[in-house]
């Protein structure tokens, strides 16, 4: 579980559902409407309080009977409210969303009339107090201030900045942040047809950033800094039923799985299971929820850094969990080598000092940190690492791929 500040736009969101996209100067009857609250900092956060974190937004608001409205949204979705600056000047944002049930696009017509938060505000907030910052790539009249102080105060934090659409002077902020997400509006915008080539102009201006960039159904590309671009296919969706909040629970994915210590390639797969979910229902409420949320895998008080513990999950998947610095590590409970559980002669044991566990069949040491076969006969194979969520209990669910 981190603390993550999100800094960026909340939305009064009104949806109506259509059956069919309607025409210029149409009268169409919508089959539903709801009043939800949006705006991508906090969608994703929404998502990554269920993902188990501590989330605080850092918005404006306005001062009318809106706000009110949104801010009682805002904290039902168990986000932090304390940083949140009101004008007395300006109007909530308003988007107006058409839903298409037919094929779940969602254009956005949207209404704004408010100042952004201002730089003073932004530096009275403790910054040190929190894991992790994710910004919106807004503002550009005090993002770059922000950013130069978060990098400034924030030595081991990671700050992220998703970048949506082209803004005047946003390239130049590229090298502060060390996670910069781009959205296929900005590509196209810029004039590139895919992500590899955006990313591919992205590594000179930010060499030392992890690098990733969704496309739709085109899936995502993503890079480390001075590693080569990857491709991720999207997961084929039989019955798109909502895309609204799909890219803001794409982030959420990336920021839960990076802070879990996954690898980029990894978290870039999770972040993707987890829009496709998005994708397959209305809305962003209980996203995680499925068979396997009634049934934790056990409670973090059983867990250690000293042995593993063995569990099963609702669907019969044999689960190794350890502990390590401070953050729980799940496992698939197979030996690559064999395809035997790790426990099957005697148990697995642990080695504190070089951090590694041991299968008990032909003695393969993986690191504990990343699942990685160091020595023995299935040397650098990995173990399959598994996405789990902590909830405020400390029990442990496992995520479905
Ligand atoms: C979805 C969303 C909506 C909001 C709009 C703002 O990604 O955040 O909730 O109204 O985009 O641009």
């Amino acid at each position: 579980m981190a603390k993550i500040l999100g800094i960026g736009n909340a939305v009064l969101d009104t949806l109506f559902t259509v059956n069919h996209y309607p025409d210029e100067n149409e009268e169409l009857r919508a089959s539903q409407k709801q009043q939800l609250v949006g705006g991508n900092i906090n969608n994703s956060l929404y998502v990554l309080s269920q993902l188990g974190h501590q989330c605080a937004i850092c918005t404006s608001v306005a001062a009318d009977q809106e706000a009110k409205q949104l801010i009682a949204g805002i904290k039902e979705r168990k986000i932090d409210t304390t940083h949140v600056q009101t004008f007395i000047k300006g109007r909530t944002p308003n988007s107006f969303i058409t839903l298409n049930s037919q094929n779940g696009s969602r254009t956005i017509v949207h209404y704004r009339d408010l100042p952004e938060i201002s730089f003073d505000f932004f530096a009275k907030i403790e910054i040190e107090d929190y894991d992790w910052l994710h910004f919106e790539g807004r503002n550009m009249q005090h993002l770059p201030g922000m950013l130069n102080i978060a990098k400034t105060f924030l030595d081991e934090q990671p700050i992220s900045l998703e970048i949506e659409k082209p803004r005047e002077g946003i390239e130049a902020l590229f090298p502060q942040a060390n996670l910069l997400i781009f959205s296929h509006h900005y590509g196209t915008a810029k004039g590139f047809n895919d992500g590899e080539t955006l990313l591919k102009s992205m590594q000179e201006l930010a060499p030392h950033s992890n690098l990733v960039c969704t496309w739709g159904e085109k899936g995502a590309w993503f890079c480390s800094p001075g590693g080569e671009i990857k491709h991720q296919v999207a997961e084929s969706i039989d019955h798109i039923v909502d895309t609204l909040g799909a890219g803001d629970t794409f982030n959420a994915g990336l920021i839960h799985s990076l802070n879990e210590s996954k690898d980029l390639q990894q978290a870039v797969a999770f972040a993707s299971q987890l829009a496709a979910k998005k994708i397959r229902q209305n809305g962003l409420d209980d996203l995680l929820t499925e068979k396997n949320s009634d049934h934790p895998l056990a409670n973090i008080k059983q867990v250690t850094n000293a042995k593993t513990t063995v569990v099963e999950s609702l669907d019969g998947t044999s689960v190794v969990l350890i502990k390590f610095e401070g953050k729980i590590k799940a496992y698939e409970n197979n030996c690559p080598h064999q395809n035997v559980p790790l426990n099957e002669a005697y148990k697995i044991d642990v080695n504190p000092f070089d951090n590694t566990m041991k299968c008990s069949v032909h003695d393969a040491f993986f690191n504990i940190e990343d699942g990685l076969c160091v020595e023995g006969p299935c040397w650098n194979e990995s173990l399959k690492s598994l996405s789990i969520r902590v909830d405020d209990k400390g029990d442990i669910y496992l995520l479905s791929e």
